[in-house]
């Protein structure tokens, strides 16, 4: 037995000393020699939403437009009530003009053949600063211009005719956008926007997750003054923003987190914000419908194991040094496969419904739902399609 005993001994030794050094560079963070593991301060297990959906429901989907767009994140109708238009992995953003795609607008100006389709919505992220990576898409509904966070270029804005956008913002204080991700229009047209991170751009994502970087911003744009300020630094992976009905706040996500925060625009808080609900998983975008709900896409539900690892930076480190691609690894953060979790939440912040695929059997990842005439309008930066639920 005590043999035994130092054989597992020196095997783990053998192996954290594997790990540490990496030396065949297998492990997903080998070429993030700066990679730092921040804690990720999240709520216990008994203040998350026990809710399920046990039937499954989002598997009722319709898949529309199947290998006609690739990743198509943010879903946007204009003030006509036409499209939608959604934002591609190939960095084009094309609207639907209820027959077929036609190209809308682009926010690079230096697109070429290296924009061309590809097998898969992740074989274009090497170029996606040359092609643009179009993420959130608003629409001013008094001027009909359209709004957009391109990951790679910053917070640009296209008019109704589309073609080329106009770049607005490309840093705050000094530091660089480096990963622009959502946004949304107040009454007097300020934009409310976030970028996720100064450290990571959008193809490292993963690596974004595995960090819990907290580099993320909250910023606002002042297209009067053309000034940007920065409302909340300090985020870890804050992504979707979207307006209250009555615009006295908006909520914005905390992807890390697995929260949502309102940020308060009138009354005696205005400027202060505070934790609006707890989900049940990681956020990526939210969406306001017309009564006022917050419907959040949810990347995935949290599982024990990025919990642990989220509160132990040391040891996320330590199992990130594995040789495991960072594919795997990213599976396991996830609970293992790819699936859909849709949460809608009332303006007070009540959970009121949720709809999930959590056999990825049809949704299998949804980056933002947007609600319209009694349907629901999912899209996902990972999916080839856009899933259409029909509420009761
Ligand atoms: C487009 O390419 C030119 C020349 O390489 C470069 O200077 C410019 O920064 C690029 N623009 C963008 C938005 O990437």
């Amino acid at each position: 037995m005590a043999l035994l005993a130092k054989i597992f001994a020196l095997l783990f030794l053998l192996l954290a000393v594997y790990c540490a050094v990496d030396p065949f560079k297998h492990s997903s963070i080998a070429e993030f020699p700066n990679f730092v593991a921040h804690k990720v301060e999240m709520y216990p297990w008994s203040e998350l939403p026990t809710e399920r959906d046990s039937k499954n429901l989002l598997q009722k989907s319709e898949i529309k437009f199947l290998n006609q767009v690739q990743g198509p994140e943010s879903i946007a109708f204009d003030p006509l009530g036409r499209g939608p238009y959604t934002g591609l992995a190939d960095g084009r953003i094309v609207f639907w003009n209820s027959q077929s795609w036609t190209d809308f607008a682009y926010t690079s100006p230096n697109r070429s053949e290296l924009c061309n389709p590809q097998a898969s919505a992740l074989a274009y992220l090497k170029n996606e600063h040359i092609c643009g990576r179009p993420l959130g898409l608003r629409f001013d509904k008094k001027t009909g211009d359209m709004y957009i966070c391109d990951a790679y270029l910053g917070l640009m804005k296209v008019g109704p005719e589309g073609g080329l956008a106009t770049s607005l913002v490309t840093e705050a204080e000094g530091v660089p956008l480096k990963f622009t991700n959502d946004l949304d229009i107040d009454d007097e047209g300020n934009i409310y926007f976030t970028d996720s991170s100064i450290t990571y751009q959008r193809r490292n994502f993963i690596q974004l997750v595995f960090s819990g970087d907290n580099s993320g911003r909250l910023l606002k744009y002042n297209p009067n003054t053309k000034e940007t300020t920065v409302l909340v630094r300090g985020l870890q992976f804050p992504n979707g923003v979207s307006m209250s009905k009555d615009k006295s706040f908006f909520i914005f996500c905390e992807g890390s987190l697995g929260r949502l925060r309102r940020y308060w625009l009138k009354g005696e808080k205005a400027g202060e914000s505070e934790v609006f609900a707890i989900l049940p998983g990681f956020p990526d975008n939210v969406r306001t419908n017309e009564k006022g709900e917050f419907w959040v896409a949810v990347h995935c539900r949290r599982s024990i194991y990025s919990y642990v690892c989220g509160l132990y930076p040391g040891l996320r480190k330590f199992l990130l040094k594995f040789p495991i691609t960072a594919k795997i690894q990213f599976l396991l953060n996830i609970g293992g496969r790819l699936h859909g979790v849709l949460v809608k939440y009332s303006p007070e912040g009540k959970l009121l419904q949720i709809l999930e695929d959590s056999e990825g059997k049809v949704v299998k990842a949804a980056s933002e739902v947007e609600e319209r005439d009694g349907k629901l309008w999912i899209g996902s930066v990972l999916m080839p399609f856009v899933a259409v639920y029909q509420l009761e």
